[in-house]
């Protein structure tokens, strides 16, 4: 049974599930026809990325913990080290995402929190600033900085 008295996570404010798989799924539409992005995945089917990002940013946003419990601790800028992530993947990623939060017309508060966090983290999942290239970005180094994976706990604490 839900708790009445206990606030609201943003994933429920925003429409819980539903809203954040339509999020993904259309961001993923746009890296399908991305000529920067998608040689970038490494499986043939996007499915199984799109999955991963949805259950982590449900879990960010306070909805199911599905992404720890089948994949561990996020450790985001370790497991983007394998890619060429430069300003130029940075931001074709924030076009298209930009483009997906669109499609959710939320409020603007939940738009403005959504997209800056979703600006930070891309910003803070830049591994190279090496114009070109695929595959292990040499020379990256750990990001200096807040870990933008776990979110902070804000509010009243749940009894
Ligand atoms: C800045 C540009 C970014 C690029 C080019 C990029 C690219 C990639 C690639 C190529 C993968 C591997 C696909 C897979 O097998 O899952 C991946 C995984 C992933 N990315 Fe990104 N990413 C970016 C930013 C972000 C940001 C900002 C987030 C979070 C807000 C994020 C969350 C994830 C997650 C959760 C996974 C799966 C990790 C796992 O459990 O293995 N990515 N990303």
């Amino acid at each position: 049974m839900t708790d009445a008295s206990a606030p609201l996570s943003f994933y429920d404010e925003i429409g819980g599930h539903e809203t954040f798989a339509t999020l993904v799924a259309a961001f993923y539409r746009g890296v399908a026809d991305d000529e920067v992005l998608r040689p970038m995945y490494p499986e043939e089917d996007l499915g199984p990325a799109e999955e991963r990002l949805l259950m982590f940013l449900e879990q960010y946003w306070g909805g199911p913990t599905t992404y720890s419990q089948r994949r561990g601790h996020p450790r985001l800028r370790m497991r983007h080290a394998p890619f060429h992530v430069n300003p130029e993947a940075r931001d074709r990623w924030l076009a298209h995402m930009r483009a997906a939060v669109d499609e959710l017309e939320l409020s603007p508060l939940h738009d403005t929190t959504l997209w800056d966090y979703l600006q930070r983290a891309a910003h803070a999942m830049v591994n190279t600033f090496e114009p070109s290239g695929i595959g292990p970005a040499a020379g990256s180094r750990p990001a200096a900085g807040p870990d933008l994976t776990v979110r902070p706990a804000t509010g009243p604490a749940r009894p």
